[in-house]
């Protein structure tokens, strides 16, 4: 029986992940420590609250007591590291917290771990994995051609992945340093439920069935490889089980489009399922994101070749799902959109 400590499990990727393990019926203990900022959030795990494989800690991967306490008194097996400050915008406006937890938290986490898991001798106890949760943006921004390959260059450009980039280096070191048994992954962007609606698609779907304006940043010609959540959460699971320690990963199923694009469709199926405001006139181009990457794009190759995974929501299908899903939990949003998110959200755009 193995047990995982989830960091961020609260989060969009987080809870999916969780919600995920959890359908099988096998034995396991899930630990899920999240800090529940703004991006938390625990109605995202309200259906499996009550099984007896989950715990809930409340608290921050930045608190190295807390982290010596979960690894004192639980035999931890897997750890996955999801929690970040996830949002490029908000890196920009306020860059400091993704220094904290996105490169300080991961460091905490990798030192709790390589003192619970190192033995005498400097081995380590076999049968345990450290897996961080990058993305692909730690490669920065494609030109026109091209993709990234494991190999690429590191080149974040922005504070959200330059913390990213660091804390892969961190693991990178503790790997090169003392054999810690580590891999990284690197995804592209995902989109599926219980994503915080700061998100492009989310974002657009909320403004849209409100019929409020949608801003699309410079010419919205920007470039995003999308991937479905459930896609992403599988191929986790494969490369913490099946990969071997120290690898690196790039995650992404070859689906590249447009802002613009992503925002036309959503428009389109909001309004086919009843909201009339749903129309393109709510495209408002505005200022463009500063240091705005134009183009990610992912070769999957080597995660197809060596671990057999590959994608298996279509783009269309799931962008539907995706949009049916938000549509029906319009509670949902409307609780997570109140306070804080609002707040930010109209210091950004305006009351439009
Ligand atoms: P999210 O913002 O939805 O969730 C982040 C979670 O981490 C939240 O539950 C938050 O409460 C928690 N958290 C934040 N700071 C914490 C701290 N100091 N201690 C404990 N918990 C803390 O993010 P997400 O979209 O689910 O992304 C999860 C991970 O996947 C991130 O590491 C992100 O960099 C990576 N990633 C995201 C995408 C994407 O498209 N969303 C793509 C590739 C990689
Ligand atoms: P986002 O969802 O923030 O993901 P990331 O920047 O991490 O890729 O943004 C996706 C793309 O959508 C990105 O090119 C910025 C653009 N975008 C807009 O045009 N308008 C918006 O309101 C948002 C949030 C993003």
């Amino acid at each position: 029986m193995k047990t995982y400590l989830v960091t961020g499990g609260a989060g969009f990727i987080g809870s999916n992940y969780i919600l995920r393990l959890l359908e099988s019926s096998e034995s396991m203990k899930i630990i899920n420590l999240d800090a529940l900022t703004y991006a938390g959030n625990l109605e995202n795990l309200q259906s499996i609250e009550q099984d007896s494989r989950y715990q809930f800690i409340h608290g921050n991967i930045c608190d190295g007591t807390l982290l010596e306490n979960i690894f004192s008194q639980n035999k931890i097996d897997y750890i996955i590291n999801f929690a970040a400050e996830s949002h490029v915008d908000r890196s920009i406006a306020e860059p400091r917290i993704f220094l904290d937890t996105n490169v300080g938290g991961a460091f905490q986490l990798l030192n709790a771990a390589k003192q619970a898991w190192e033995e005498p001798g400097g081995k380590f106890r076999t049968g345990v994995k450290f897996l961080q949760i990058s993305t692909d943006e730690v490669y920065g921004s494609l030109g026109e051609t091209g993709l990234f390959t494991e190999a690429t260059p590191l080149d974040p450009h922005s504070p959200y992945s330059a913390a990213k980039a660091s804390a892969d280096l961190f693991v990178k070191a503790y790997v090169d340093t003392y054999g810690f048994p580590a891999n990284i992954t690197r995804c592209s962007n995902n989109y599926g439920p219980w994503q915080f609606p700061e998100k492009l698609i989310p974002l657009v779907i909320n403004n849209a069935m409100n019929g409020r304006n949608i801003p699309v940043y410079g010419d919205g010609k920007n470039v995003r490889d999308w991937l479905h959540v459930s896609d992403h959460c599988r191929a986790i699971q494969t490369v913490l089980t099946q990969a071997k320690p120290s690898e690196v990963y790039n995650i992404g199923g070859n689906n590249e489009r447009r802002n613009i694009e992503i925002i036309n469709l959503i428009l389109d199926a909001v309004q086919r399922r009843g909201y009339e405001k749903s129309t393109s006139r709510l495209i408002t181009y505005v200022t463009d994101r500063k240091g705005h990457d134009r183009r990610y794009g992912i070769d999957p190759t080597k995660i197809k070749t060596d671990l057999g995974w590959e994608p298996q929501v279509s783009f269309v299908e799931g962008i539907k799902d995706t949009v049916d899903w938000y549509l029906d939990h319009m509670d949902w949003m409307k609780k997570v959109t109140d306070g804080s998110y609002m707040t930010y959200y109209q210091q950004m755009y305006g009351n439009r």
